[in-house]
């Protein structure tokens, strides 16, 4: 998923801080506005806007500059910096700007900045060391967050079923073939059988006869590692708030879950 990331911060560098940690996550070219830069935004799948709020708003010339892009059908996500504990509707200039250039918002981000002006003066600044180490790992979350979001299966579930492999269901979107019932999702067409799924999946969900399939997904307890170590994204969980109760129940009234884990283990023991 290629990601850019535009930021203005030029009253203390703390809006810098905060869009360097997002785009660690979402592994985002990071772009100042300040550096006046003419990006092609047709050849990007996800794109993010942040600045420092400045009188109840995002930086004026961050949402000039939103004003100019064409964001057709662009998945867009939004963060700042402040100086109030609440952030109130500081967000709603900069949405209503995206939206009139056709982008989607699909997430929304703000910590506290330090701020020394006007009556902050008095007590040398207020939010002294923010964004700090919580915050930052608050940003991270939502990075990790817009990037599921932002994944290419995220809809898959509403695809029609074409066929089943061993069981497991096969959709089509275009090129590419997925499998993977109602959780976990694997696009075959991309997959480099790595074979890594199947070595960092804890409760070996997956199998591998001529491809790899997330054979037993009701074992899957949505800890990512899959996901997050595919080289190719070709993974995805589709996490749900009924998915965490049925994994919930699972754990308390049977032993499914346990012995599913201990499987591989007792392999190695032999
Ligand atoms: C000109 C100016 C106006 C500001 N207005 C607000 C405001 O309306 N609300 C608020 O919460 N913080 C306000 N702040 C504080 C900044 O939003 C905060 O310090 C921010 O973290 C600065 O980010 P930066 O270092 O990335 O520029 C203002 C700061 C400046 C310099």
């Amino acid at each position: 998923m290629k990601t850019i990331i535009f930021y203005r911060s030029s009253y203390k560098g703390n809006t810098f801080k905060v869009a360097q940690s997002i785009a660690e996550v979402l592994s985002a070219e990071l772009v100042s506005i300040d550096t006046n830069p003419e990006k092609d935004l047709s050849k990007y799948d996800l794109i993010g806007f942040g600045a420092a709020i400045n009188f109840a708003a995002h930086d004026i010339q961050l949402q000039q500059f939103v004003a100019k892009q064409n964001l057709s059908g662009k998945k867009v996500f939004l963060f700042s910096t402040r100086c109030r504990p609440l952030l109130d509707f500081y967000h709603s200039p900069l949405k209503k700007i995206i939206k009139s250039k056709g982008g989607s918002i699909i997430g929304e981000f703000s910590c506290r900045g330090y701020d020394r002006t006007g009556p902050w003066v008095v007590v040398n600044g207020y939010n002294k060391n923010h964004p700090n180490e919580a915050d930052l790992f608050r940003s991270r979350l939502f990075a990790d967050k817009i990037r599921r979001k932002a994944h290419p299966l995220a809809a898959i579930n509403k695809s029609r079923v074409i066929e089943y492999l061993k069981g497991v269901s096969l959709r089509q979107i275009g090129k590419d073939r997925i499998v993977g019932k109602k959780v976990v999702f694997l696009n075959t067409s991309t997959c480099v059988h790595c074979g890594r799924c199947l070595n960092v999946c804890p409760m070996h969900i997956f199998t591998y006869s001529e491809i790899i399939l997330p054979y037993d997904e009701s074992n899957c307890i949505q800890c990512q590692l899959c996901a997050d170590n595919c080289p190719s994204s070709s993974i995805f969980i589709r996490e749900s708030f009924l998915n965490g109760i049925r994994i919930a129940l699972r754990e308390s009234f049977s032993d499914e879950l346990q012995n599913a884990y201990q499987s591989n283990n007792s392999i190695k023991e032999e």
